[in-house]
């Protein structure tokens, strides 16, 4: 055999291999074994050169350099040809090539910038990756997250902890997700919620006050590490029975730094699922999980030993009422509660910290604000805490909206997937193979002027009031297309409990506080640098307050 027909050969083994992987694409479980199948075909292959090269060295390199340029070459090429069963989804093709783009551009931060103006030029349906589409029409959101939409997409698996379990959020099985969500449902009923009212009340005055002590010398305070202070110690207050404590003492532990390296390791890696895969055959574990694992093991320890002081999230997870016939297991507790802390802090934290931005920003609904509070709840007659009123104060609701609906925390990866086995499904008159993500983007979907108008990128928390013969403008406010807590049967479980806490904090701070940015801010460029991995980051916002005069 000539060296010519040897090299064919090689790459005749590349092509198979694609066609293999093409038709078997492999699970994060099986990804070890296609990393070795595409180590020893070459080492393989290089016998066909051995009459032509002495050095085996050099043989097993030009074998390996031959079959793995040839198999990269063979699934580009077939990922931006026309007969890929995505190719009638327009999209920028280089992006169609690997998802290893997807994980580079991740770590930008600001893909849900990105995906936004990817629909402004290919519209409602865009192909984002090789097997993977994002779509923004609210006629494709049931079908997608409704009832009987879809289950959650393959990013989950990429988002898992390496030899970890499954927390509720990452449970792709429909079936065993309903078992988990059963319990979680149960302690955000709303009876269970106003059962932690107290817990709210008694944080927000402890808010009230560090803001307060901590503008003593008339200096700024930046508002997004306090806000993330107050949902963390909330979060530790409800899963751990308290103790975390960060508005007293900081973050004495390097908690806060430690989930925000983990969040972006975590939003590039879950484009490449299959790297937990691989990563969790190796035999280390990252020292942040580690330490974040220890950190929370102590958590629930201490919770258990001390038992229930008040009904608190722990307890229904716990099945400390004895409710649940087939309790969870601890390993699923804590993981469960390890989630609910990052899931439920970052997300309302970021709301609060834009919506001050947007008030700040427009006086005059800071005015109207502070106008509809006061009227409810007059200064002297004691704080805003009372639930059922605030959630009956219009415009409070509308400003909470319309920060939701301008920054939603999740903005970019609601991700499902169809049913494996199912061969596809139609979404919005476009079928929808098997083996492909579906993605739906929430940020660009509120700022379609089909959905919110006019002015879908400005802060007009009018949009959200019923109209009166005077209003001037006639707002196209469309609340299908209002997913910020998504929707469905993976839906935000924390939903009433984050409106509790938006609603409480922003009423006693517009009540108690007079509040101006920084000297020297640049409020432009603010919401520009509001970064994206997986849940919005909002850089620091320096304000400087006071008591009201009324005070
Ligand atoms: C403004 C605040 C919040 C927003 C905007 C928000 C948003 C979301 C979204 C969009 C999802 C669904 C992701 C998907 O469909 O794939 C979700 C899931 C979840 N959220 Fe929230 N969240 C907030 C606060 C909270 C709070 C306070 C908790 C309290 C524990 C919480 C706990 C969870 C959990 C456990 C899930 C997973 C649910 C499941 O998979 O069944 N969230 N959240």
């Amino acid at each position: 055999m000539s060296l010519q027909e040897a090299l064919v050969l090689v790459v005749a083994s590349a092509i198979l291999t694609h066609l293999y992987l093409r038709n078997f694409e492999p699970e994060p479980k099986k990804a070890h074994l296609v990393l070795l199948g595409i180590i020893v075909v070459p080492c393989l292959d290089s016998v066909l050169l051995k009459k032509h090269v002495d050095s085996i060295l050099i043989r097993l390199a030009l074998a390996s350099s031959v079959y793995w340029s040839a198999l990269s070459l063979s699934i580009v090429l077939y990922r931006i040809s026309p007969w890929h069963p995505l190719a009638k989804f327009p999209g920028p093709r280089f992006l169609y090539t690997s998802k290893l783009l997807g994980a580079v551009l991740a770590k930008r931060g600001d893909g849900h910038l990105r995906i936004k103006k990817l629909h402004d030029e290919f519209g409602p349906i865009v192909r984002i990756g090789p097997n993977e589409i994002s779509v923004v029409d609210v006629s494709a959101l049931s079908p997608i997250l409704g009832a009987d939409g879809m289950p959650k997409g393959p990013m989950w698996d990429g988002r898992r902890p390496p030899n970890g379990i499954c927390n509720i959020e990452m449970l792709r099985d429909p079936v065993e997700h309903l078992r988990r969500r059963k319990v979680w449902n149960r302690a955000f009923t709303t009876n269970a919620v106003k059962d932690y009212e107290e817990v709210v009340v008694k944080r927000s005055l402890q808010l009230l006050d560090a803001l307060v002590s901590q503008s003593a010398n008339g200096g700024s305070i930046d508002l997004t590490k306090w806000y993330s202070y107050f949902t963390f110690d909330i979060m530790g207050d409800m899963l751990f029975g308290g103790g975390f404590e960060f508005i007293r003492d900081g973050d004495r532990h390097g908690i806060m730094d430690l989930m925000t390296h983990t969040v972006v390791a975590l939003s590039m890696i879950q484009h490449l699922p299959w790297f937990v895969g691989i990563y969790e055959k190796l035999p280390i574990t990252p020292a942040g999980l580690s330490k974040f694992r220890e950190f929370a093991m102590k958590c629930v320890k201490d919770r258990r030993a001390r038992g229930a002081v008040t009904k608190d999230v722990f307890h229904y997870i716990m099945n400390e009422d004895g409710v649940d016939k087939v309790p969870l297991t601890l390993p699923e507790v804590l993981s469960d509660a390890g989630i609910a802390v990052v899931a439920g802090s970052d997300t309302t934290s970021s709301t609060m910290t834009v919506l001050f931005y947007y008030l700040l920003s427009n006086p005059s609904a800071y005015k109207r604000l502070r106008e509809e509070i006061n009227s409810a709840f007059p200064i002297h007659d004691g704080h805003p805490f009372d639930a059922s009123k605030l959630s009956s104060l219009p415009y409070l609701n509308a400003v909470i909206n319309e920060a939701l609906r301008l920054q939603p925390p999740v903005p970019v990866y609601l991700q499902r997937a169809p049913q494996a086995g199912s061969g596809g499904r139609w979404v919005a008159s476009q079928f929808i193979p098997e083996g492909t993500a579906v993605d739906v983007a929430p940020y660009a979907l509120h700022r379609d002027p089909r959905y919110f108008s006019p002015h879908p990128d400005e802060f007009i928390p009018e949009r959200w009031l019923k109209p009166t013969e005077d209003t001037e403008t006639k707002f196209t406010t469309n609340m299908l297309a209002f997913i910020p807590f998504s929707m469905g049967p993976s839906n935000c479980v924390g939903k009433n409990l984050a409106m509790l806490e938006m609603r409480m904090v922003t009423a006693l701070l517009v009540q108690q506080l007079d509040m101006k940015f920084g000297d020297g801010f640049n409020g432009e460029k603010w919401e520009e640098n509001i970064e994206e991995y997986f849940v919005i980051k909002p850089p620091p916002l320096p304000i400087q307050i006071s008591r009201t005069v009324s005070n």
